[in-house]
Formats: C-alpha cells, structure tokens, sequence
C-alpha cells in the first residue's frame, strides 16, 4: 500500500515511469498537448516578457533564465528564435527530470538556434542549480506533475488517499494533513475532496529562493482556490493521459499514463498576481504579433493561397491558446523577487 502522492512519484518518475520511459508534450508523437506545442506565438510572448523583465532590472548580464520542466525543449526554442533586447545577456538552464527528454531538448535547440552547439548559452540539467542568481524562473505545465497529497472529510476529520494493488484505500489521515485541510477549506461538507500541493510549494520556495532580482512565472490548469474543490468529484480533477486520450483510472499499469492533478494555487508560497493565459498572453503582444495574418487572411479568404491559409493557421493556434473554455484559462502565476 502506497500514500498516492508516492504512488504516482513512482507512476511518473520511478525506473518504468511514465516520464522516464519517454512521456512527454508533442502533437504526433507525444501524448498530450501543451501550450508551446500548441503554437511558437507562446514562446514569442515569454521571450517579449523576457526582454521586458530585463528592462526592468537594469539590463543585468548574465541574465539568467531557468525553465522547468522544460520537456521537449520547444519553449526554450521558440524563445531563442524571438527575445531581442536580452539576447546577448541570455543565459538559459533547462531543468528537465527525464533524461531522455533532457538530452533530446538540447540536441534540438542547439540544432535550431545556433550554429556551433558549443556555442549556445544553453545547458541543461536535473534539478534546480544552485542559485542566486538574476533573471526568471519560469515553467508551463510542472506544477500538476508534482503529486499532491489527496484528503476526503469525514464524520471523524480527514482521511487521506493510498493506492493498494491498483485500488483506493482510504486511511485516518495524519494531524499535519488534517490541520492543512481544515484551514484550507474550514467546515468542508462531508465527503469534500481535496488536493494537499506540498511538493509544489516546496518547488516554488526553492524557486524563489534561487532569485536575487527577478520573477517567478508559472503557467498551469487548475483553480485559484482550494475551496473551489468543494463538490467537484477528484476524477474530475486527477487526470490521466496517454496518446491524446484520457486513459482512466489511474491505480493499475503505472507507468503507462501521466497522472496529473488542477492546481490549488492558493496553496503556494507568497502572494504572486494570478491572472488567466488568455489575458496574460494578449498584455504580451499576441494580437499585435498576429496582425500580418489577419491582414493576409482577410484579403485572400476569398480565394486563399498557401500563404493565406498559412495566416489562417496561425489565427487558429492564436485561437487555441486563448480559448477561454481551454488553454486561455489556465492560469499565470508571477511573483517578484528582490524589489
Ligand atoms: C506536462 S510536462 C510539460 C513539458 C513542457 N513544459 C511543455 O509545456 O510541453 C511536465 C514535465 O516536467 C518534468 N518534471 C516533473 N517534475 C520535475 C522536476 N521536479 N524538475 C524538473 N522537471 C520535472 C517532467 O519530466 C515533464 O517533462
């Protein structure tokens, strides 16, 4: 019998984990879809934020951009490919846990963005370096991967989740995880569920504690209250995904599925700006960055060229990534260090 934050640590990470195995981000092959696989206009607005930040904290050199979980390497492509003001300064470190993934993102940025591989600003590793440094931190999609504690009220106080042989087994849950709860959400109705984030919390600490100057910049789904589980069933908000389809329960064939949890933001250190995807990618510029193919698209619609329906598939990916029933909703954490 397995704690399920443990369970599904090993689901994901242990030696048949699902990420050390190869899981990851990607349209094709991959098995699901994120933001930056989405559409380069994401990684065009994180590079303009990223010459924006460094405007603001005096041009620093190195300007030192940590991404996590940094997957298949295409955000840090796509930034390389658009920041202006701070390239030179750039310094990017790509903390990915998969080392298969790891190595596969620096071959491709590398390959992308740089004549010589040697020559690029770029390095990659496990965990966190060890800081301080000026710059940002900043992840899409980590912070759901980091498995939370689950608890569930009861007539007795909170009982909290494990997994035996492939089944939930629900057991007292210790005080720690029954103050937390019933802080969170005092006078939870019976039967309430909820997710306890203390790996995150820990992860976004670190983060903080690894800045000088700079930001925290954390894009993931979830909710900006833990009091907004209340009535929401955790199949609802524990997911799995395998091949682009949500693949059921996730006690049974570890390894063979993500298993991945909405965050409770509220549940994190400090006090960072929330505001959704959708809001935060249009204050970068993306209507701006995709006004040639509106323009290209309106003129042709009639009868379109190849160039033409390129601009309309760029509207489609603006689209995608600011629908407010999809990825436009998910949420934009930002703290600020050091000012
Ligand atoms: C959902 S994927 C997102 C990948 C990429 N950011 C994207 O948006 O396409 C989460 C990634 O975080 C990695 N990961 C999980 N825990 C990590 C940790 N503590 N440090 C670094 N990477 C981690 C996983 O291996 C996986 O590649």
């Amino acid at each position: 019998m397995m704690r399920f934050d443990r369970f599904v640590e090993e689901a994901l990470y242990g030696p048949q984990g699902f990420y050390t195995q190869g899981g990851q981000a990607g349209e094709t092959a991959g098995d699901f879809i994120t933001s930056p696989e989405t559409s380069t206009l994401f990684g065009g607005c994180v590079a303009a934020y990223l010459d924006q930040v460094w405007q603001e904290l005096d041009r620093p050199d190195p300007f030192i951009v940590i991404e996590a979980g940094s997957g298949r390497g295409t955000l840090c492509r796509d930034i390389f490919l658009s920041v202006q003001e701070c390239s030179s300064a750039l310094r990017y470190v790509m903390v990915e846990r998969s080392e298969v993934q790891r190595s596969h993102a620096f071959d491709i940025v590398a390959a992308t963005c740089f004549l010589e591989a040697e020559e690029a600003p770029l390095t990659t590793v496990k965990d966190l370096p060890v800081g301080p440094f000026t710059g940002v931190v900043l992840a899409n999609e980590l912070l759901d991967n980091l498995p939370p504690r689950v608890v569930q009220k009861t007539r007795t106080g909170w009982s909290e989740l494990y997994v035996n042989n492939g089944r939930e087994e629900w057991q007292h849950a210790p005080q720690n995880a029954q103050n937390m709860a019933s802080l969170l959400v005092p006078n939870a109705p019976l039967g309430t569920c909820l997710p306890l984030h203390l790996k995150a919390a820990v992860w976004v600490n670190r983060a903080l504690n690894l800045l000088d100057r700079g930001r925290v910049l954390l894009f993931d789904y979830g909710l900006q209250q833990t009091k907004d589980f209340v009535e929401r069933p955790s199949g609802e908000w524990i997911r799995t995904y395998s091949e682009h389809h949500r693949a059921g329960n996730p006690y049974t064939e570890a390894g063979s599925r993500d298993i991945t949890c909405d965050v409770a933001f509220d549940q994190l250190p400090g006090s960072p700006k929330i505001v959704a995807q959708r809001d935060w990618l249009l204050s970068q510029g993306l209507h701006a960055m995709t006004e040639w193919a509106r323009e290209k698209w309106y003129d042709a619609a009639a009868a379109p060229d190849s160039e033409a329906l390129g601009a309309r598939a760029v509207l489609e990916e603006a689209a995608a990534l600011t629908d407010r029933e999809g990825l436009g909703a998910f949420l934009v954490a930002e703290w600020q260090v050091g000012e």
